[in-house]
């Protein structure tokens, strides 16, 4: 399990100020190269990449889009890792020159654009830079739109989903396992369906429940036109094979992914995974929507550290639940409470009425609706920290706060401060445009306990803004932060935030905070992403030498063209490419010092 030397590392990193560069930008006595890009090789016999001569064969064997979760595997030995990580979704706009490929071919492209990486790193000399290795390990590997998996769990069995299904879209945030398999989260699928006639009525209800389109649509990307699964007239059920957590095993490359239907069907953020005190897997999952829940499975079965293949099975079998939280009141001045995880179901036994055990699988939304759980500001990351056993959940933003979505105290601002552009002044805006980071106390620090305290560690925005709390910390020495969206833990516990949105008018960009001690809540800018793009990850290694940062769609913008795009980074050519990038200090010290 990627470890944590559990040190007392101080952050004593500068800040780095808000700025608008096209550049990833890093503290003094830092530097900072990108390991991998998109149309890199990853698969032997991949070209050369060239964006004007793109085919499908290509992408398939290249680096995809808009990678964003990002985890790293140790190998053998400490200079060579499997580096893992998903490509979201795809920006057209970015990538294709303009007039040069039909709708098919780029759907095709598309398809293959999409998916996991899984590829072989080394690290440089003895420092805490790693770059691609050339050589492409037998190890490397493409998983696309269209690769198939086995589906696993209750819900395998259910007629509406099957035990196939092909590919794995939407890809966000996720989490590694015990046992060295990565987990990933199939996210906004819903956007990738077309309609060409009607659909079944039975449906309509699950579809409007998940943002399916019940009458006729057109997608983003149309790729029914390549392939009729993606059209719902034709293939009503084919909806019911996505928006599930995956897990792949890096170590198997002709492993056969599997989506795990125990974990429930969301638009899944992550799957970040902790061991109860009695030795059984837990799993924190959040559903990325504004007015969402945070859900919760313990397995049935324990941990085997001794045996790997006997975990192969623990996703498959445990209990799901979903979490409501009840404040305390206001006059503590804590925005703080205790809360519940309610029960859904367990692979053998419904616990929501009218539904089975299948149902509640399939339609977690619906069966959540029914045993009244808190809708939260888009739960996006959600991760137990390996050092304080509290488990910290990134809300992203909710500008229906306060309207659509009544106030509560785990929900208690309903106006922000934002800027429209960096020197600008803060200006009024309705909801929740700024985020929370949420901490939850588990009983007894056991993940398998179904009560828990909770707390807002921070009230993100600009800290001059009335609203905005730091975890009680000094609020003239933090800096400014907006829209947290992932998690991520060093090995003194410190934790470690990336944004997706920033409402302050500059760059997206990587966070560090302590948890504990006098400087808790002490919020620093460790780093900033190019423009336009969104900072994903984080992950630190377990030496914590390094942070790795995905760079997720830079140049994304209302805008840019292919041929002119808002950012060119990682300046390799006249475009912009998603990329991963690390960071290390020069002195080989502990990143965050
Ligand atoms: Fe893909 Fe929830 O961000
Ligand atoms: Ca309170
Ligand atoms: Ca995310
Ligand atoms: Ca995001």
């Amino acid at each position: 399990f990627p470890g944590f030397s559990g040190g007392h590392g101080k952050l004593t990193h500068a800040a780095v100020p808000p700025n608008r560069k096209d550049a990833i930008v890093v503290p003094r006595g830092y530097e900072q190269g990108v390991i991998i890009a998109w149309g890199d090789p990853v698969e032997y016999g991949a070209p050369k990449f060239d964006a004007h001569k793109q085919s499908a064969a290509s992408q398939a064997k290249q680096f995809g889009y808009n990678n964003d979760y990002t985890m790293v595997l140790p190998l053998r030995n400490d200079r060579k890792s499997l580096l893992v990580c998903n490509h979201e979704y795809t920006d057209e706009y970015l990538m294709f020159p303009t007039g040069k490929y039909d709708l098919a071919t780029q759907a095709k492209i598309g398809l293959a654009a999409h998916g996991m990486s899984v590829v072989q790193i080394e690290r440089v000399g003895h420092s805490g830079q790693w770059r691609r290795d050339r050589s492409l390990s037998r190890y490397n590997r493409r998983i696309t739109a269209t690769t198939k998996f086995e589906v696993t769990g209750p819900a395998a069995n259910d007629a509406r989903v099957g035990k196939v299904a092909y590919g794995t879209f939407g890809n966000c945030a996720g989490g590694v396992t015990p046992w060295g398999t990565v987990l990933s989260g199939e996210e906004n699928f819903n956007g990738y369906y077309d309609v060409t006639g009607s659909v079944p009525a039975e449906y309509v209800t699950s579809y409007k429940r998940y943002g399916v389109p019940t009458t006729v649509t057109k997608s983003a990307r149309q790729w029914s036109v390549v392939d009729p699964r993606f059209d719902l007239t034709k293939t009503p059920t084919e909806v019911f094979r996505s928006g599930w957590i995956v897990e792949v095993d890096p170590y198997d490359p002709r492993s056969t992914p599997r989506k795990r239907t125990m974990l429930a069907r969301l638009k899944h953020e992550g799957a970040t995974t902790t061991i109860t005190a009695d030795g059984r897997i837990a799993v924190y999952l959040g559903d990325d929507e504004k007015g969402e829940y945070i859900y919760k499975f313990v397995s049935a079965g324990k941990y085997d550290p001794d045996n790997r293949k006997n975990n192969f099975g623990l996703l498959d079998a445990g209990t799901l639940y979903v979490a409501k939280f009840v404040g305390d009141g206001n006059n503590d001045s804590l925005y703080d409470g205790t809360g519940q995880w309610i029960p859904l179901t367990s692979d053998s036994t419904s616990y929501v009425e009218g539904m089975s055990v299948a149902d509640v699988l399939i339609d977690t939304r619906l069966a959540a609706d029914k045993v009244s759980p808190t809708r939260m500001d888009r739960p996006e990351d959600i991760e137990r920290n390996p050092v304080n056993g509290r488990v910290y959940a990134a809300l992203t933003n909710n500008d229906k706060r306060g309207g659509a979505f009544a106030l509560d105290e785990a929900n208690p601002i309903g106006t922000s401060h934002v800027r429209a552009k960096l020197g600008d002044p803060l200006t009024e805006k309705a909801g929740n445009r700024n985020g929370y980071i949420l901490e939850l106390t588990e009983e007894g620090d056991d993940a398998a306990k179904t009560g828990f305290f909770w707390t807002l560690f921070l009230v993100c925005g600009d800290p001059t803004a009335q609203e905005t709390y730091f975890g009680g910390f000094d609020k003239s020495k933090v800096s400014p932060i907006s829209c947290p969206d992932n998690v991520a833990f060093d090995g003194s516990g410190n934790l470690w935030i990336s944004t997706d949105g920033n409402q302050l008018g500059s760059n997206d960009g990587i966070f560090t905070v302590p948890v504990a001690g006098p400087n808790r809540g002490q919020v620093k800018q460790f780093l900033s992403v190019p423009f336009g793009s969104e900072a994903c990850g984080p992950l630190i290694s377990e030496d914590d030498k390094t942070a790795f940062v995905a760079v997720q769609h830079p140049g994304e913008t209302d805008d840019a063209t292919f041929e002119k795009p808002t950012s060119t980074w990682p300046h390799t050519d006249k475009f912009p490419r998603p990329a991963i990038a690390c960071v290390w200090r020069r002195d080989g010290d502990r990143v965050g010092s």
